[in-house]
């Protein structure tokens, strides 16, 4: 760390680890409630529509506090000065987790515009729009004042635009349901294969440069392949979303054609690591920091790239849409492309946030947090996925009804709540060992 300001950065990690851990464990509820046929009266005063609400809106707001921390960690080193306003950058995080707070505590009330992952009520949006004001406002001016302008930079800022332009589309609420659902996908397909990716990008590059002594151009010159080819397939890949929502037919071809194509560049997101890695002019160290780096471009690659891939084409897609196997490609694209990013991030600035003497820090608890998460989330999807395929099979081959086709699959429920307890456990001690974060012992 080089610039005090960077150190704004450190609560906003706080704070989404912590929301990280409750995120799991109504995530634990509801795969509990899949299982187990609670008592009504638990129902009637805790419906798993609410416990669902907390868990997505959770995970959307810990991963975007996280990269707000991350690029006010990052913004001060590529400007080479300090955040225009970083008193600013702590009211906007208090505004923000009041936001937070008041939507978990109104989704209890049933105060909720139902829209999944986008339920927050419409005059708490107003407050979301001011903070992310004040987030642009910040790191915009900060760019603009220091003139140092780096691709590293503007793809941060360009993901983040893009990000908060497109959260306005879900505001309005349109009569037409089609048209709403429309609008819909481009918040969430929009984030998440575009805005977020560029963002994700950028961190990665940012770190990269950082870690590796690898020559800035050599891995900002990749940076724009992926820049262009996100945007080239993510944009009318959108279509995969269009295909029985009542949009014009052409979205059938359009849309299975560029998705199928989105795995690209997430490939050549890993491959570039992979050089990046092998390149290096330092060791690769600190280890566990490449551990989830490295854990991250795969499963980002086996998350988004392969189990998206698997159910993008119409032909396939008219059969699995909104079943289990949708349930487990978000679980593990969500958690490969974005948890383990920040996480990753939050590794690698920590260590300097605490102004450690050297990047190195005792890793042992750290390294139990990434292998029983990680490979109890991957469990996790492999038992959504089966569920997923016995549902598809029987829904939609055999023609069952919803809540015939749900009792066989109860079983694979039970699965993914164990390993739910896994995944758990293991996050549990990443995010102690993060926030106990102590420099490695001379040798
Ligand atoms: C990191 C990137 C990605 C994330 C975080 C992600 C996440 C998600 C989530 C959460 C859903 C469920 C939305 C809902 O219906 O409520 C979804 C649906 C879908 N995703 Fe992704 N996704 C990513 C990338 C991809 C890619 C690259 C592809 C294609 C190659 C893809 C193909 C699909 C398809 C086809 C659906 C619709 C499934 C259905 O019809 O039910 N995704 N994704
Ligand atoms: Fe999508």
């Amino acid at each position: 760390m080089t610039y005090q300001s960077q150190r704004v950065a450190y609560p906003y990690f706080v704070v989404a680890l912590l929301l990280f851990a409750l995120q799991l464990v109504l995530g634990l509820w509801i795969a509990f409630n899949y299982w187990f046929t609670v008592p009504q009266a638990i129902v009637d005063v805790f419906p798993f529509s609410t416990a669902r609400a907390m868990h997505t809106n959770l995970l959307v707001l810990w991963l975007l506090l996280g990269f707000m921390g991350a690029t006010f960690y990052a913004i001060p080193e590529e400007t080479q000065s300090e955040l225009a306003w970083p008193r600013l950058a702590i009211v906007q995080l208090v505004l923000l987790v009041a936001t937070g707070v008041v939507s978990l505590v109104g989704f209890l009330f049933g105060w909720t515009q139902g829209r999944p992952l986008l339920e927050i009520p419409r005059p708490l949006d107003f407050l979301i729009v001011a903070g992310a004001l004040m987030f642009l406002g910040n790191v915009g001016m900060t760019i603009l004042r220091a003139r140092r302008f780096t691709a590293t930079q503007g793809s941060l800022l360009g993901g983040l635009v893009f990000l908060a332009l497109m959260y306005l589309f879900g505001i309005p609420f349109y009569r037409n349901l089609a048209v709403d659902w429309y609008y819909w996908w481009w918040v969430i397909h929009l984030w998440v294969e575009g805005a977020w990716e560029l963002v994700a990008a950028a961190l990665v590059a940012f770190m990269i440069i950082h870690l590796t002594g690898v020559d800035r151009r050599v891995v900002e010159k990749w940076l724009y392949v992926e820049l262009g080819l996100f945007l080239f397939t993510g944009i009318v890949g959108t279509g995969h979303h269009y295909y029985w929502l009542g949009a014009p037919k052409y979205w059938l071809w359009a849309g299975g054609v560029f998705s199928a194509l989105e795995p690209l560049p997430i490939a050549l997101m890993l491959l570039d690591t992979w050089n990046h890695m092998r390149e290096s002019r330092r060791p690769l160290r600190p280890r566990l920091t490449w551990v989830f780096l490295f854990g991250m471009a795969v499963l980002h690659f086996v998350g988004a790239g392969a189990f998206g891939f698997a159910h993008t084409l119409p032909q396939i897609n008219y059969y699995t849409h909104g079943s289990q196997v949708t349930v487990s490609h978000g679980h593990l694209s969500f958690y490969g492309a974005y948890v383990l990013l920040n996480l990753s991030f939050f590794y690698f600035a920590m260590p300097r946030l605490r102004r450690f003497p050297t990047d190195e820090y005792r890793s042992t608890l750290g390294h139990w947090g990434f292998w029983v998460m990680s490979i109890s989330l991957l469990g996790m999807s492999l038992a959504f996925a089966i569920a997923g395929v016995l549902q598809t099979y029987l829904e939609r081959v055999q023609g069952q009804a919803y809540m015939v086709a749900q009792q066989p699959m109860r079983f694979w429920m039970l699965v993914v709540f164990l390993h739910g307890i896994g995944v758990l456990a293991g996050a549990g001690l990443a995010i102690v060992h993060l926030l106990t974060l102590k420099p490695a012992l001379a040798r």
